[in-house]
């Protein structure tokens, strides 16, 4: 078999790591041969590749990024995109598919597939916002990024007796948010799935600092306050018709010092969650799935993709992968409100 790899939408660490397994596994153990498609969904759109074999794949478990290279190009808005695709991979003799990506990404697989292309997909990304799998690979290493930051941003809080937010990255769900402030110890944590009360955030504020303690407050970038309480401005929009999200803690900031009297300073973490080296966890799950991913291919198994459940790797559809996004449920967070100002 002639199998294509691509990797779309935002990239994560893991990503090398789940090529390389389904390169090292595909030919070695089954003896297919590889084709790379360059920056997601435009690769197999242009007829954009790249070798892909054993050599290519040598030494790139522990780098972050995706050789292949990401883009958020979206076919399906594109007048004969699918079609498109559907005459490159019989140009380039690809048989089937694997595609690593998130909602986006998938959610194209599952059209192709809808309309007869041979694919498997593989969870990927930050924000571990895919149904279907209880983890997806590059939230553990962004969340140990952000705890990071948190810790040091105690300190330095305390010496000047700061309140300090610290904004991090998760689209529409909150879980890095959650995970990252459980993990740092934050005195407030916001997120997407339950709009915030600014009253209620400047008394935690007021009664950390009465501790003698500083406050750290977590924001998500799609946190938002209750309505009609802050005034926030709308981001632009990208191909799959996301707001580009960012800039909530600055508004914060400027709110609590303008409410509390106290001085307010934002760091916002940005694509640094994305960067770099996966962590353990992250790359023996990427690794799994694309042990998972390359044995449903073999097997002419299409449509669906690779997901954790508990501790094993299984195979669910994309349309239930892609049917809704996983947030934060309001158990999970009330956990993390006991600990809160
Ligand atoms: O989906 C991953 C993610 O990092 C989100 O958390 C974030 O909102 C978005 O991508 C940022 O996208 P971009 O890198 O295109 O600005």
């Amino acid at each position: 078999m002639r199998i294509g790899v691509l990797t779309g939408g935002g990239d994560c660490p893991g990503l090398n790591a789940v090529i390389r397994a389904v390169v090292r596994k595909g030919v070695s153990v089954y003896g297919h041969e590889f084709v790379g498609f360059r920056d997601g969904w435009r690769g197999p759109l242009e007829g954009d590749t790249m070798p892909l074999d054993i050599q290519a794949v040598r030494g790139i478990l522990p780098r972050g990024g995706t050789i292949l290279g990401s883009s958020r190009t979206n076919p399906i808005k594109i007048q004969g995109g699918v079609d498109r695709i559907k005459e490159n991979l019989v140009a380039t003799g690809v048989d089937a598919l694997i595609a690593i990506g998130g909602e986006d990404t998938l959610g194209v697989a599952k059209q192709l597939y809808d309309r007869s292309v041979n694919v498997v997909g593989v969870p990927k990304t930050i924000d571990n916002d895919l149904s279907g799998t209880d983890y997806t690979f590059g939230f553990d290493t962004a969340v140990n990024i952000a705890m990071e930051a948190i810790d040091r941003l105690h300190t330095t809080a305390e010496s000047h007796h700061r309140a300090l937010i610290c904004e991090v990255m998760g689209r529409h769900a909150g879980w890095i948010a959650l995970h990252a402030g459980m993990a740092g110890g934050a005195n407030v944590i916001l997120i997407p799935e339950k709009p915030f009360d600014i009253d209620r955030v400047c008394e935690y504020v007021e009664s950390r600092f009465r501790t003698r303690y500083s406050p750290i407050i977590v924001v998500a970038e799609g946190a938002h306050p209750i309505e009609g309480q802050m005034e926030l401005q709308a981001g632009e929009l990208d191909a799959f018709g996301h707001v580009r999200l960012g800039g909530i803690g600055e508004v914060l900031a400027k709110e609590i010092e303008k409410r509390t009297g106290k001085e307010a300073r934002t760091t916002v973490l940005g694509h640094i969650q994305r960067g770099g080296t996966p962590t353990a966890y992250d790359r023996v799950l990427a690794t799994r799935f694309g042990l998972q991913a390359i044995d449903a291919a073999h097997e002419g198994d299409y449509g669906k993709m690779v997901a954790l459940r508990g501790t094993e790797i299984v195979r669910v559809g994309l349309d239930e992968a892609t049917a809704e996004l996983k947030t934060v449920p309001p158990s999970r967070y009330s956990e993390a409100e006991v600990f809160f100002g």
